[in-house]
């Protein structure tokens, strides 16, 4: 009896053993929201790269937070780039009680969607959406780790100025919120140096056809011509500047055109030459761990780099390293811990001003020789 008892404990103890070691496993979502459908796609799919490729780095160090082992996972969302369905994502995340966002790519998206993580409590990183009002409501979830367009816009108006020394300028954006702001700033800066707006033109996200408005800035002889958009528009937009002979014309554009992805879109047009494009950040060659990630990042995802990825895997990482030092992947206990972050990172060393924005902005120029994205430093 005694034995039969004794076997009965042990047996327990090993089921106990088991389900304990079951229960000190917990499970930290991490959300990539960005657009994986339509014109966009090959930027969601550079963002969502970053996230998986800091998941499946985090998986390797075997992180303990708060006395659990942690697995972390990847949570793949499509916005397709429209505010509706990224507030709707937004929605579905904090349902599922998601652990951190790393979101959105699109500024129209991460305005009306950042209120929604902010209600939910639920933290939103970004690393590629860039209009400055995303942090002006103050929401203790929100933080930027990428320059905003008032560093890209006034950085382009001075490089056409000083650089370039372009007298007349026509400006061009997409309605967006990031188009139209990152614009605004553009002709802002631009009329403060001294240089002419000569025209303002608008289209939309999904517009392929540029003929018009072309047509109506070539009648106003500009130097150049700045675009607010993505590059679906900015490279039909060059390839309709060789068309109607404005190939001579300088093009401005800020992180959204400056992909590896512009020159294809652009069947190569000759106005590529003329393209510089301000991005946020340090180039790839000046981030702290750039090339080596980009190595990296290149064996995981052959040939679907464009611009975001290390920002989003930063961002992955940022939230990791304040539930680490917040000892709890619980968003109430860890949220408050981003402000204080001193976390050293591919792209750079992250630290935060009190808005929540990144300390030291810094942007790059690049410029495309031989159809090829080239940093000028
Ligand atoms: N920087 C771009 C935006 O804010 C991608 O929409």
């Amino acid at each position: 009896m005694q034995l039969k008892l004794t076997l009965v404990a042990v047996a327990a103890a090993f089921v106990a053993a088991g389900t304990a070691s079951a229960q000190d496993v917990q499970v930290v979502k991490i959300a990539s929201v960005a657009p994986m459908s339509g014109g966009q796609a090959h930027y969601g799919k550079d963002n969502a790269n970053g996230v998986v490729l800091a998941i499946e780095d985090l998986n390797k160090q075997n992180i303990v937070i708060g006395g659990k082992k942690i697995k972390w996972e990847a949570v793949l969302e499509d916005d397709a780039a429209d505010p509706k369905q990224g507030t709707a994502v937004a929605q579905k995340l904090c349902d599922m009680k998601v652990n951190g966002v790393v979101a959105p790519l699109n500024s129209g998206v991460a305005i009306p969607s950042s209120k929604v993580y902010h209600e939910c409590g639920i933290p939103m990183v970004t690393g590629a959406a860039t209009n400055p009002d995303i942090t002006k409501p103050g929401y203790a979830e929100i933080f930027r780790i990428i320059a905003n367009d008032s560093s890209l816009g006034s950085g382009l108006a001075k490089y056409a100025h000083d650089t370039l020394k372009l007298k007349t300028v026509a400006v061009i954006d997409d309605r967006t919120a990031y188009g139209q702001g990152l614009a605004d700033i553009f002709a802002k800066t631009a009329e403060s140096l001294g240089m002419k707006v000569v025209d303002r033109q608008f289209t939309n996200d999904k517009a392929t056809d540029f003929m018009a408005i072309l047509t109506a800035i070539k009648g106003k002889k500009p130097d150049g011509i700045f675009y607010g958009g993505m590059d679906p528009q900015a490279g039909p937009m060059l390839r309709q500047m060789d068309q109607l002979g404005m190939s001579n014309v300088k093009f401005f554009g800020g992180d959204g055109i400056c992909t590896l992805k512009l020159a294809e879109l652009s069947a190569n047009a000759k106005s590529l030459a003329n393209v510089a494009c301000a991005e946020g950040g340090a180039s790839l060659q000046k981030m702290p761990g750039g090339l080596e990630w980009k190595k990296r990042y290149d064996e995981r995802f052959p040939g679907e780099f464009q611009v975001y990825s290390p920002y989003k895997y930063d961002a992955t990482m940022l939230l990791a390293d304040a539930m680490k030092r917040a000892d709890s992947v619980d968003p109430k206990v860890f949220v408050p811990k981003l402000i204080e972050s001193n976390y050293k990172g591919v792209t750079s060393t992250i630290q935060f001003e009190p808005n929540h924005e990144i300390k030291n902005p810094s942007i790059t120029i690049s410029v495309y020789k031989d159809g090829k994205k080239t940093p000028l430093d």
